[in-house]
């Protein structure tokens, strides 16, 4: 079972930051997950909330904010005096980091508040430029981000996240064109599960926190989690 450092390995860094992937690579994760929105000139950056209040010195919505302007805020300070002068991501600043690490990725496209037109392609052009695809899924808990992602790529792996059941589970992915599907760690004992299993379609669950949760995915045959904390679950599987 595959290990994603969520955010990065955010229990110890501030999470979506460099400082908190290098941490998740340093402590042995297979993987990281990442959450993106769209700035005001289009370019995709790394960072959870629609507005950077939580997670920065700023305020405001990452889409009325140019790259330069983001990157003049701080995103480390608010998790600890540490990590001051931090700057927001780009996913192509994270891609030429990532590049030569043997690391999975999970980038998330945060399209379930504001669609931001564009965000798709933007995003697969740049796992393309950057040769990442082979060893990428990208999520969404938006159904139409994954099948407009299944137009731009035949080949790349998509992921559908969910906090809660559907019915005819198989039709409903294959229909969106996902490969695989994310969910929260409650829904691990669901009879959707037992669906998934039947028709061998791979899941991950999020956000496993306790070693006895991700003890019980590895029983259940999850494919990956997603934990802030990679080096506890990696080593206590
Ligand atoms: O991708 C798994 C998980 O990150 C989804 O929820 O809110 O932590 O992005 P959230
Ligand atoms: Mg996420």
């Amino acid at each position: 079972m595959k290990i994603f450092a969520h955010r990065g390995a955010s229990r110890y860094a501030p999470e979506n930051t460099l400082p908190a992937f290098q941490l998740a690579h340093e402590l042995g994760a297979d993987g990281i997950e990442l959450d993106i929105q769209l700035t005001k000139d289009l370019v995709p950056v790394i960072i959870h909330d629609e507005n950077i209040r939580r997670t920065t010195n700023g305020t405001g919505f990452v889409q009325n904010y140019t790259l330069e302007e983001l990157q003049e805020f701080d995103a480390g300070y608010w998790f600890s005096k540490r990590y001051i002068h931090t700057p927001i991501l780009s996913l192509k600043e994270f891609l030429q980091w990532v590049e030569d690490k043997d690391m999975l990725l999970n980038i998330e496209l945060k399209t379930n508040v504001i669609e931001y037109p564009t965000i798709e392609r933007r995003v697969v052009e740049l796992l393309e430029e950057h040769d990442m695809v082979h060893r990428t899924v990208i999520s969404s808990f938006n159904p139409y981000t994954i099948q407009r992602l299944r137009d731009i790529s035949d080949v790349i792996e998509l992921a559908w996240l969910t906090k809660s059941q559907v019915k005819d589970i198989g039709d409903f992915l294959n229909d969106l064109g996902a490969n695989a599907i994310h969910i929260k760690s409650r829904l691990l004992s669901s009879k959707m599960v037992k669906h998934l299993l039947e028709q061998q379609i791979p899941f991950r669950v999020y956000t496993v926190n306790r070693v006895s949760l991700s003890r019980k995915c590895v029983t259940m045959g999850a494919d990956g989690v997603f934990t802030d904390i990679p080096d506890i679950i990696k080593h206590n599987l």
